[in-house]
């Protein structure tokens, strides 16, 4: 298949441009979108065939289940069970980087949930992918647009990278804003579980709605079958700069034959071929995907990163360099 890529303007989106994805989105085929976090990977998510073409142009283990995007915030009443703290959660992050995991309607497809009892839902915030969710007439089903295990695409050209010859259309709108995905927070139970930070922090949640639990990599994270796999991780190692020194022990590093990329904040601790430094934890967020393809693009054979502080979306940022930095396992791709 071709795949077409239109130039879309966030300000004045091209009405052709949205008629004709809207079109293909209705008619069970993939176009790629741009919202505020990362590119996303769309397909009517009322159409179990139409979703399992997400699954085969990724890549992606059929047990990992997608967030479905709606454009405004009554449409995700169609799809499950939105209770007082789920719509004050709403009313305060959406249209934003907050996904609720809520408890699913029986007309949910099992391909969306992964089988499971629950859907994940969010309204992003982004011009386009709100028209063309809306003039599809359907809810979108998206997963971030690049091949399972890699880095999270926030360019149309990162997309075309992984995807080109898999999809119809790539709407292309620039850079994207927040650079990580969104947090997905499960309000099923009594307290509410962070699966995974992103562009909303847990400090701003937990001032909305009180307690949050979170323990990283711990036994939420299996709740969030994607949180399982190795994850965002460019084709050569990464290595974790942190405050305990530990990298220094690493044996890639001082390795002759891998030239060492850098990306962080602190000037890099060690010679290295090449970097991407970045002023701010929001602008690392922003900027880390593409340092991490662009680092891989540059000839260095391991990747140093350092780690940024906890607090904010700082916390989103440590979590993808721990998956990237994971030790590739059977199945994880
Ligand atoms: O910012 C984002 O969230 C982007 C843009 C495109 O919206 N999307 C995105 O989708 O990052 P994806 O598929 O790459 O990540 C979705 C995460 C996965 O970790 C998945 O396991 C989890 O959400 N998830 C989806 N449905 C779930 C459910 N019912 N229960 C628990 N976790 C769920
Ligand atoms: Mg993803």
């Amino acid at each position: 298949m071709k795949t077409e890529v239109f130039r879309v303007d966030p300000g004045n989106p091209d009405k052709y441009a949205l008629r004709k994805a809207a079109s293909v989105i209705r008619s069970g085929g993939l176009v790629a979108f741009p919202t505020e976090t990362v590119y996303g990977l769309g397909a009517n998510a009322l159409d179990p065939k139409a979703v399992r073409k997400i699954f085969a142009a990724k890549g992606r283990p059929v047990d990992n289940p997608l967030i479905v995007h709606v454009h405004e915030p009554g449409g995700a009443a169609y799809l499950g069970v939105v209770d007082g703290r789920s719509r004050k959660l709403m009313d305060l992050f959406w249209p934003g980087p907050l996904t609720l995991v809520i408890a699913a309607a029986p007309g949910v497809p099992s391909e969306v949930t992964g089988g499971l009892e629950t859907v994940a839902v969010r309204m992003p915030d982004h011009p386009v992918a709100l028209v063309l969710i809306s003039a599809s007439g359907v809810p979108v089903a998206a997963p971030s647009a690049n091949r399972s295990g890699r880095p999270s695409p926030t360019t149309a050209g990162a997309v075309i990278e992984d995807l080109d010859g898999r999809i119809e259309i790539v709407l292309d709108a620039g850079p994207t804003d927040v650079g990580v995905e969104s947090t997905v927070l499960d309000v099923t139970g009594d307290v509410p579980v962070l699966l995974r930070p992103g562009g909303v922090s847990i400090e701003s949640i937990r001032k909305a709605v009180g307690d949050v639990v979170f323990s990283p990599c711990g036994k939420e994270a299996g709740r969030s079958p994607g949180t399982r796999y190795r994850h965002y991780a460019p084709s050569i190692p990464v290595v974790l700069l942190d405050p305990e020194g530990v990298w220094k022990n690493d044996p890639r590093i001082g390795d002759a034959r891998l030239p060492v990329a850098y990306v962080g904040i602190s000037p890099a601790p060690v010679p290295v071929f090449a970097q991407v430094r970045f002023e701010s934890v929001k602008q690392y967020a922003g900027g880390l995907f593409s340092a991490l393809r662009e680092m891989e693009r540059s000839g260095a054979g391991v990747i140093l990163a350092e780690l940024p502080p906890e607090e904010g979306v700082g916390l989103a940022v440590r979590d993808r360099l721990r998956r990237a930095a994971m030790k590739p396992v059977n199945g994880n791709s």
